[in-house]
This record gives C-alpha cells, structure tokens and sequence, in this order.
C-alpha cells in the first residue's frame, strides 16, 4: 500500500528532478529540459495556486517513489492529469493505485470536474495504468503531431468503486 501527500516548498528538488528523468521528457509534449531557475519559479507560483494539485508517494519502505500532478481549469470544469515514477522504482505497477488515489482525492474535493489523461499511444505502460486505474472512454487525437489517447475519470466512473 502506498502512502500520499500533497507536495510543499521543501519537494522543489525532488519534484525538478523527476522533471528532467530522460524518459519522462520522452513522453511529454514538452521535450525540452527544464532550467532549474524556471522550475523555481513555475513551482512557487503553483504553489500559491488553488487550481494545482500536486501529491508525492512514498513506499512501504518510506521511499519517495513518484508523483502525481493535476491541473484544475475553472472555465471549463476539466483538469489534466500528469505522473511520474522515478525510475528505480518503475515495473511494480505503482502507477495504478497512484492514479487512483490521487483521481478519488480530487473528484472527492471537485466532484463537478471531469480529469483528462493526454497519453501518447506508445506509452504502453501508462494507458495500462490509466486503464486499470478506471478511466474510461478512449478518444484519438493528434495532439502536437504526436498520436494520443484521451481518458477521462469523473465521478460517474468512480460511482462503482
Ligand atoms: C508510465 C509510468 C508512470 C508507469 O509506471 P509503473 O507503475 O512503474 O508501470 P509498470 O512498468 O509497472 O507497468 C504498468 C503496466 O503496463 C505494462 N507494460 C509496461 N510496459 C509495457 C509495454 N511496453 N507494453 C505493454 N505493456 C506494458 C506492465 O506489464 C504493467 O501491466 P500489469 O499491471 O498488467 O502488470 C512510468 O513508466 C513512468 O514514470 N514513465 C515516465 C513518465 C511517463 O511516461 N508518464 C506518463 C505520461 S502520460
């Protein structure tokens, strides 16, 4: 079972460097390295914001195995869901149970929201995730010339849970 919390100022280094994880920047839209000196800045102003909700998971072991970030828009009542495992801590399938959890918290505290999932179609192992974490109905697009699925989360796929 996998412990959360939400994240504060003292994860910035953790959080940047899970940012920068080669295969991470692989499967984002934004390929680019991130500067140490923009990731300060973008976190503490995250931080401040009451539409960003970011939460990091330990182990049994009480090790800091990833994290989970969603992105709440209040025009449109839909938030973009994002997450990591570091890397000496992937092929144990966390993905899942941190998918769910951190999806129950917020439809819980937002129960008017829908979560959106961007996965590129070859990121095998985080549509499994995503899947198995119950999100739901599969949608195609391009989305910045790369081929991706979209899944959602609401409060109706949770009803069953
Ligand atoms: C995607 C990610 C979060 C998954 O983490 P994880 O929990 O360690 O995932 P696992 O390696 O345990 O794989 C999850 C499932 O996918 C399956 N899988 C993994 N790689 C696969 C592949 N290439 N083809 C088919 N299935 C695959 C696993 O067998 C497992 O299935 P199971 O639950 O039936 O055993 C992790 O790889 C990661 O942090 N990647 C970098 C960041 C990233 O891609 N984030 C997602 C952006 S949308």
């Amino acid at each position: 079972v996998l412990n959360f919390r939400r994240a504060r100022k003292a994860d910035i280094d953790l959080l940047f460097n899970w940012a920068n994880d080669p295969i991470t920047r692989q499967n984002s839209y934004n390929k680019n390295l991130i500067k140490y000196e923009d990731h300060i800045q973008w976190f503490n102003k995250q931080l401040m914001s009451a539409n960003f909700f970011c939460y990091i998971f330990s182990n049994e072991d009480k090790a800091e195995i990833g994290q989970v970030k969603i992105q709440r828009d209040v025009d449109n009542l839909t938030a973009t869901i994002g997450i990591s495992v570091d890397k000496d801590h992937r092929g144990n399938g966390y993905a899942t149970e941190m998918i769910q959890k951190t999806s129950e918290d917020f439809i819980q505290e937002n129960p008017e929201y829908i979560i959106l999932a961007c996965i590129f179609m070859e990121n095998k192992a985080s549509l499994k995730s995503f899947l198995k974490a119950g999100y739901r109905n599969v949608k195609e697009s391009i989305i910045e010339n790369i081929p991706s699925f979209i899944l959602h989360y609401s409060k109706i796929n949770n009803a069953g849970h």
